[in-house]
């Protein structure tokens, strides 16, 4: 459910989805000794980009960060102004699904929560041709830990992602590639989810509850959905989680 409270909320809180510094500098260090010197980068679904700070400072490398919804991209700058990375960093408004640059553009194409608005698959397929020859292409995604599903975890995402993967199927999709080589990959871990993701939403939605519901009514059903994703990761983070895949193209 994304509308316009949901938009304003996502815009308050660092993050747009889970994910950490640990978690970023772990997926970055497996492929840093056999990247060229300064890379070029591209971030798709990069959000307010905390995730693209960090990689213009691990890479020294230069980033383009690209996303749809500009007030993310603004906020972006102005944090890449602050960090004093703004040389390292520019931001493009465009479309994940259709990319305007050349082919082998890129050292690295880097997603973190953004690739399954295209669905793992049809992402790492669409985004081949703009990475160089023996690039890379880094992606955390959403899966299933377990074989064994709990129905309100699948329900969730039958609607959020369907088609979602299990980690094991992941594994075997990935490993059996044609374009890419599977290098590594691990979990996120779960401080993404909870410190550095939820604490912040659900602070966002109390204050909104406190301040800003009685006028905005229609902003109910809105906060409850997001109240009761939180709540499934609460009850069930043993079996959903994201995995960051890190590949190379062949
Ligand atoms: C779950 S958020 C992840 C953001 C960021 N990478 C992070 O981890 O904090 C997904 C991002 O994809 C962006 N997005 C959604 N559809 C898109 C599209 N078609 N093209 C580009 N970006 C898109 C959203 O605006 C949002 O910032």
């Amino acid at each position: 459910m994304i509308d316009q409270y949901f938009m304003e909320l996502f815009e308050r809180i660092p993050r747009q989805g889970p994910g950490s510094k640990e978690d970023t500098t772990r997926a970055f260090k497996a492929i840093k000794s056999s990247l060229k010197d300064r890379p070029y980068i591209l971030d798709i679904g990069c959000g307010k980009g905390v995730q693209t700070i960090d990689l213009a400072r691990l890479s020294g490398g230069h980033v383009i960060a690209l996303d749809n919804h500009e007030p993310f991209l603004t906020e972006l700058e102005a944090n890449a102004i602050q960090a004093g990375l703004d040389n390292h960093v520019d931001v493009y408004e465009g479309d994940m699904m259709s990319l305007p640059f050349n082919p082998e553009s890129f050292d690295l194409i880097w997603a973190e929560g953004s690739a399954f608005i295209m669905g793992l698959e049809s992402a790492l397929e669409y985004w081949h041709s703009f990475i160089k020859k023996d690039g890379f292409a880094v992606i955390s995604d959403a899966v299933y830990l377990q074989d064994e599903i709990p129905e309100p975890v699948f329900e969730f995402f039958e609607e959020e992602y369907p088609g979602m993967l299990t980690l094991n199927e992941g594994i075997e999709l990935l490993k059996d590639e044609e374009k890419y080589r599977l290098i590594d990959h691990f979990t996120l871990s779960k401080e993404a989810w909870t410190t550095h993701f939820y604490e912040h939403l659900k602070r966002e939605i109390d204050l909104f509850r406190e301040n800003e519901l009685s006028k905005n009514l229609k902003a109910k059903p809105t906060l409850e959905y997001l109240e009761s994703e939180i709540d499934l990761y609460n009850q069930f983070n043993d079996y959903f989680g994201y995995e960051f895949w890190i590949l190379r193209k062949k």
